[in-house]
């Protein structure tokens, strides 16, 4: 495939777009970030069309996908104003009951976007997001994903945990944990799905990298097949990995690229594993020039994100994409708004986040937790802490004060970009935050003659046209 349409967090690729890609014969990828959530609060909206109770009722172990329907499902759904109930929060020791939920999740996701077709379906997952990560991979390996992206980190230990599931064999996974040793995430799947089913495929691991540096070390240290590389730059949407050396930002505080951050192609070439380019690739041109270069083809991300598939709420699609008709797109790569501390492409839209009074404005809550680090306490237990949360629990976590300055909730503000905000005080919904790439303002080019919408279709013909 040329095209690998990118995984997008959180539900922003959601199974419907994913779907439409891969049934147009490029690669659709879910967004396999915080699909407890979106699972969870999706039945807890009265699970519109039925999707969710399709998906899990061809989930291998009925009894473990019915509990997860009874305990979320809400009839009809919930009124606007209620809260969403909660989910419990990613630990280093995690009940079987948010493993179970974390696996059958990511099986729904997956399942949804191989219905209908029979081309492969990706998922992608952010490596810095550990805690979900052995249930979340076995689930989606449970519903026959072929590929697995990974990003946001260094993915050295997830191939091998791919074989092993491929055999239904327990895995670990290590956790890092700031000042100590990592603990041993663990996950067995014969705990959740008994003996006798028959061995899985092992999909394909791509791993996402910003330096042919790293694509070197990965392919030649990684516990298992590394089996291709996304190569992505700086322009791209969501986090960007940060500058090489010591950090400096232009007068809008956006961190500065030079000439070091540059990947080396013909470095990558020599490792002989096809690769896809991504950031700002979104166009035939662009397309043509890559496969040029050598690529396998393209990742693209913006484009898709604004297409009538695409989980983004329609309200702010709609408000985007007039800004793109009226030329009046603005993204922000900020240094700061998100607690993993890499670059976050924030595009600018009224009531979000990226305003700086609503962002003041929202009262620092960490209920959902995906971002936090983990940190080894005095007494030697592992703690979570987030540089969102109020600034005196993160101090007296033995976090430093400065490093919650400009922070922004993303786990919050990114749920209610797709439409499924928290509610506080029955009055006040979570914020959403838009993260786009600088590609945004050309979207343009999508859009029929006198049309205000495109589809997954129109980017795919457009990025294929002449090929
Ligand atoms: C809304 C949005 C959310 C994204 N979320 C993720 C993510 O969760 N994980 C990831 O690896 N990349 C993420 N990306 C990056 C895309 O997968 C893709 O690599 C990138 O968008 C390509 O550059 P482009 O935006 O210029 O097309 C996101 C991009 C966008 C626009």
């Amino acid at each position: 495939m040329v095209i690998i349409q990118g995984g997008m967090g959180v539900g922003i690729s959601n199974w419907r777009l994913a779907q439409t890609v891969s049934a147009l014969g490029q690669l659709g990828v879910v967004s396999g970030t915080a699909l407890d959530q979106v699972l969870a609060r999706r039945l807890q909206m009265g699970d519109p069309g039925g999707h969710m109770r399709r998906a899990l009722d061809a989930f291998p172990v009925r009894d473990l996908a019915d509990g997860i329907y009874e305990r979320y499902y809400i009839p009809d759904g919930k009124s606007r104003r209620e809260a969403f109930p909660t989910v419990p929060m990613p630990t280093a020791t995690p009940s079987a009951e948010w493993q179970a939920l974390v696996m059958v999740a990511n099986f729904v996701e997956v399942f949804l976007a191989r219905e209908g077709h029979t081309n492969p379906v990706g998922i992608n997952f952010l490596e810095k997001i550990q805690t979900p990560h052995l249930p979340s991979i076995y689930g989606a390996m449970l519903a026959g994903v072929d590929y697995v992206l990974m990003g946001a980190g260094i993915p050295m230990k997830i191939p091998g945990v791919l074989d092993r599931f491929a055999r239904h064999e327990p895995a670990t996974y290590p956790l890092t944990v700031s000042g100590g040793d990592p603990v041993l995430l663990s996950f067995d799947p014969r705990e959740f799905v008994g003996d006798g089913l028959a061995p899985l495929t092992r999909p394909k691991f791509l791993a996402i990298i910003a330096s042919d540096v790293l694509a070197l070390t990965l392919a030649r240290r990684a516990n298992g097949a590394v089996d291709g590389f996304i190569v992505e730059g700086p322009t791209a949407g969501g986090h960007n990995a940060p500058p090489r050396g010591a950090l400096q930002v232009n007068d809008r505080g956006e961190p500065i690229y030079g000439p070091r951050d540059v990947v080396n192609l013909e470095k990558l070439k020599a490792l002989g594993l096809p690769f896809w380019l991504a950031g700002g690739a979104g166009t035939a041109d662009r397309v043509r020039e890559a496969l040029a270069a050598g690529a396998a083809g393209v990742q693209v991300g913006t484009a898709f994100a604004m297409c009538a598939e695409s989980g983004l709420r329609d309200d702010l699609r709609q408000t985007l994409l007039a800004q793109v008709r009226d030329g009046a797109v603005d993204v922000v790569t900020n240094a700061v708004a998100s607690p993993t501390g890499f670059p976050f492409k924030v595009a600018t839209v009224a009531d979000s986040l990226s305003e700086a009074g609503v962002l003041a404005a929202r009262p620092r809550i960490c209920d959902l937790g995906y971002l936090r680090e983990a940190y080894r306490d005095d007494d030697g237990t592992v703690g979570f802490r987030c540089p969102s949360e109020p600034v005196n629990v993160y101090v007296a976590k033995g976090g430093d004060r400065v490093e919650t300055t400009g922070r922004a909730c993303i786990c919050n503000a990114l749920l209610a970009t797709v439409g499924m905000p928290q509610m506080r005080a029955g009055k006040i919904e979570e914020p959403p935050i838009v993260t786009m790439g600088d590609d945004l303002s050309g979207v343009g080019r999508f859009l029929r003659p006198g049309a205000t919408d495109y589809t997954a279709a129109d980017v795919i013909a457009s990025l294929t046209a002449g090929l």
